[in-house]
């Protein structure tokens, strides 16, 4: 299966698209500006935003970000001030939320969490000519990632509510090269839940799994990439089987376009159901949104040539059995189905400007809305926290930041 078609890297880490992005970017940030930003009309000095706090704090009492005042902050070159209309939840905010620091990063207790994004251009800065004042958008995952093959460079470098501020806060600066218009007929709360758990599923869906009309796609649980991905399959004349531990969640997913449906919590093994489900054959591709721990039921669902797309980075089968919650579940049997039925495993990791592009396209084009469980204002943002960490949930929960 060729991702993309793409060349693969002869460089390590640094490919030669992505690399002229980041040596732009780089570019542009370190030149000093003659040019002051132009701005659509004068912006207030200060915005409220709520800040990660400490990590031990999180830690040791739960969720701890604190809503605080900041001077709203100003675009340099290369770089729009978006005013911030929408942002959601994504199932790493939580652990950042309460602690977690990922690939080390730093523990900044004044960062401002969230890369789910959708809002207007204020200010564009200096050498911006992608988009104007007015304009509105949403700004991909990882900026710096405008097409081609995946670079893990460009993720220590910004990765929005990690090791750059996100977007719960009235305003943020991006850089303009990682922003995608959106068009009139898609709403900000909509478009705020495309730049992760959408975008994800659509890199996992349409541009690695290549799924194809007639095809069998079985995707795991009812949280945000899950629910997308049975959404983009369906769009592209897929049949589809979802897994909840719920059944009144099944009950709505299959309201909402799912084929059939699995509670993974009555049946463990749940892959017999699904090959009962499909006469014996298995499924073209799975989205595995949990990890590894669900890694060998995924392997044994799949039809000859399946496609594993691995997602979910948890190494235990969450919510499987009360007693695999806390110890890690690995492959208990030599993954032989790997050879015999010729399946591939391949880790899926959000995706470019370019895909969130074809993306809101094809969105716009099909009519396709999220799913969106809740919409919070923004001043209960920490109210909006607990109720996704309350696992209650279907699909995405959103922050409406301002009107
Ligand atoms: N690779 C990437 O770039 C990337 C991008 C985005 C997210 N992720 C990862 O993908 C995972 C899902 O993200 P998300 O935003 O969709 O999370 P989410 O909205 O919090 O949804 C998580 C859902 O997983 C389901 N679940 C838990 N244990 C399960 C199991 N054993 N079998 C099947 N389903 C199970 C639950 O569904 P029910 O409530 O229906 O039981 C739960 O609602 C997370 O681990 C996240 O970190 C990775």
């Amino acid at each position: 299966m060729a991702a993309n078609g793409a060349k693969s890297n002869t460089m390590p880490h640094v490919n030669r698209i992505n690399r002229r992005a980041l040596l732009r970017y780089a570019f542009a940030a370190a030149t000093t500006a003659s040019a002051w930003p132009l701005y659509a009309r004068s912006q207030p000095a200060m915005m409220r935003a709520w800040e990660m706090g400490d990590a031990t704090a999180a830690a040791q009492t739960g969720y701890s970000i604190r809503l605080v005042q900041r001077p709203v902050p100003e675009p340099g070159p290369g770089q729009v001030l978006m005013k911030v209309h929408a942002t959601g939840l994504n199932a790493r905010d939580l652990s950042l939320m309460s602690g977690v620091r990922i690939y080390g990063s730093q523990d900044i207790p004044t960062r401002i969490p969230l890369d789910d994004n959708a809002g207007q251009v204020v200010a564009v800065g200096p050498d911006v000519g992608r988009v104007k004042l007015g304009d509105q958008v949403v700004c991909t995952h990882f900026p710096l990632w405008v097409e081609g093959d995946w670079d893990d460079a460009t993720m220590s470098i910004m990765d929005f509510g990690v090791n750059t501020d996100g977007f719960l806060a009235e305003y943020a600066v991006v850089p303009a090269q990682g922003l995608v218009r959106i068009p009139d007929s898609i709403s900000s709360i909509d478009a705020a839940t495309f730049p992760n758990a959408g975008l994800t599923a659509w890199h996992a869906v349409v541009v690695d799994g290549e799924v194809q009309a007639g095809e069998t796609v079985l995707t795991l649980g009812s949280g945000g990439v899950s629910v997308f991905g049975m959404q983009w399959a369906k769009m592209r004349g897929a049949r589809v089987i979802i897994t909840s531990s719920s059944d009144d969640k099944l009950a709505r997913l299959r309201e909402l376009g799912a084929d059939d449906t699995i509670n993974y919590r009555t049946h463990p093994d749940w892959h017999e159901k699904v090959l009962e489900k499909t006469a014996g054959r298995g499924v073209d591709a799975v989205l595995n949104t949990v990890g590894i721990g669900e890694m060998e039921r995924c392997l044994k669902s799949c039809a000859s040539n399946g496609r594993v797309m691995l997602i979910g980075a948890n190494p235990v089968a969450r919510g499987a059995a009360a007693d695999s919650e806390s110890k890690p579940v690995g492959m208990q049997d030599f993954p032989r189905d790997m050879i015999m039925k010729g399946l591939t495993i391949k880790g899926v990791i959000v995706g470019s400007r370019c895909m969130l592009q074809d993306l809101v396209q094809a969105a716009a084009d099909h009519d396709i809305r999220p799913v969106i469980d809740r919409v919070y204002p923004f001043e209960q943002a920490l109210d909006a926290v607990r109720y996704m960490a309350s696992g209650q949930k279907i699909g995405k929960v959103a922050i409406e930041v301002s009107g």
